[in-house]
């Protein structure tokens, strides 16, 4: 079931028509529709049923407080990389013990906020972390829980900046260092290792690459098994990819009938980290028209959203589908193609190339995937104030973002 469809031309998110929302609300703006970020978090319960996996959202894919509130109210746990997430977990009061805890640099203060709150585990990427977090966790008279976050060394066919899961990216441990790890982890007195994480990267649309390298995974358990190590969890981390443009991914089932006779086989408590899957296909960029520009090379769109609103296009030149809320009956036949731009100084502000997109100025465009990685990864630049958010819950809307505002961009500055 889509969410986001066109009635008689018209984009609605559920109930209501997208424009009638960009006028009420202004642009740029997102939209999210909860039915969508539901109906993603269900099916990936329901195809996982059998084995009752813990399911962590993933919080950097949209970190929302609402959004955040309507997946933990359905018993989603959350997957944080901050103190800032850690303090976003407990603002919509996720319980403790649905929390895990990953990134590469966690500082001492965020370590020590974390076993406070009484998180499941922290997925830890490296041996000084693995120090640092025993003794903050003496010191606070505390036994921590933590997986290892092992390299599977795994090539999914992704982006490079999202491939996360090979030996030479900064994430993780390797094999041999982490079998040493669980051999000693004796000395670690105030931790119990316990179990393993690995993430490979994001938006991988197939099933083979997680089946490798979950089946790597599993042969490494089980030479820790004859070794006496005991485990409790295995965490496969996030990367389910979602339709930007033609891509058919696999689906939840799908996904699961591939992994699920492996992960039976292996036997411990599965804990997954979806971001993307659940946020990205929930979520559209509204924006309008502010120039059409045309030039004897191009057409340019120039739109009020730019690359500090929506930074994947230029990041990762990542591809999204962009339409005009309204859809003309007879297409209006112009020739060129257009570049979907905003208005900053830079040439990588795009949203999308050589498009054919009917629209006029003063009228709206959507960009489609936008639910994940997109308000979470914007920015301020060219003193820009950031989006409003706007979710579409039970047949109302609610603004659950304010549009920033100057004030905003200066308030923590001091002139002197
Ligand atoms: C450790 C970890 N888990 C989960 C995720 C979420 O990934 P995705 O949004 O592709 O599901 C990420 C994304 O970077 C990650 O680094």
């Amino acid at each position: 079931m889509h969410y986001f469809n066109f009635k008689k031309n018209n984009l609605y998110c559920e109930e209501f028509k997208v424009e009638d929302l960009a006028k009420q609300y202004g642009t740029p703006l997102y939209v999210y529709s909860s039915k969508t970020i539901l109906e993603h978090f269900w099916k990936l319960e329901k195809a996982f049923e059998e084995i009752n996996p813990l399911i962590c959202y993933s919080v950097k894919a949209n970190s929302n407080l609402s959004f955040l509130k309507l997946l933990t109210s359905q018993g989603s746990g959350l997957d944080i990389v901050s103190g800032g997430e850690l303090y976003r977990a407990k603002k919509v009061k996720c319980p403790g013990n649905r929390i895990v805890y990953a990134s590469v640099g966690k500082t001492d203060k965020e370590i020590e906020e974390a076993l406070k709150y009484g998180i499941l585990m922290f997925n830890v990427e490296s041996v000084p972390e693995l120090k640092r977090i025993n003794n903050i966790a003496k010191r606070l008279n505390k036994k921590a829980a933590v997986a290892l976050r092992v390299n599977p060394d795994v090539t999914p066919k992704t982006h490079k900046y999202i491939t996360t899961g090979k030996k030479e990216n900064k994430f993780g441990i390797d094999k041999d260092t982490a079998k040493d790890i669980f051999l000693k982890s004796k000395k670690y007195s105030n931790l119990r290792i316990i179990g393993i994480h690995i993430h490979i990267g994001s938006q991988i649309t197939e099933g083979e690459p997680f089946v490798k390298a979950i089946q790597k995974i599993k042969t490494f358990i089980e030479s820790l098994k004859k070794l006496g190590v005991k485990l409790e969890y295995l965490n496969i981390g996030g990367g389910l990819g979602i339709v930007y443009d033609n891509e058919i991914p696999q689906t939840a089932k799908e996904f699961a009938d591939k992994i699920l006779p492996l992960i039976k086989k292996i036997s411990l408590k599965l804990i997954l980290e979806p971001g993307r899957f659940i946020a990205g296909n929930a979520g559209i960029l509204v924006s309008k028209v502010i120039y059409m520009k045309d030039t004897p090379q191009k057409k340019f769109i120039i739109v009020d959203a730019a690359m500090n609103d929506l930074a994947r296009p230029s990041l990762y030149s990542a591809y999204h589908k962009i339409a005009a809320l309204r859809k003309y009956k007879n297409k209006i036949k112009n020739g060129k193609k257009s570049d979907v731009v905003g208005s900053i100084c830079e040439s990588g502000d795009f949203l999308g190339k050589d498009r054919e997109l009917e629209v006029k100025e003063g009228e709206y465009v959507a960009v489609f995937g936008a639910g994940a990685y997109g308000f979470s990864m914007s920015s301020n630049y060219n003193s820009r104030p950031r989006a409003a958010e706007l979710l579409v819950k039970d047949k109302k809307t609610f603004l659950i973002r304010k549009r920033e505002t100057y004030k905003d961009l200066v308030k923590e500055e001091i002139i002197i």
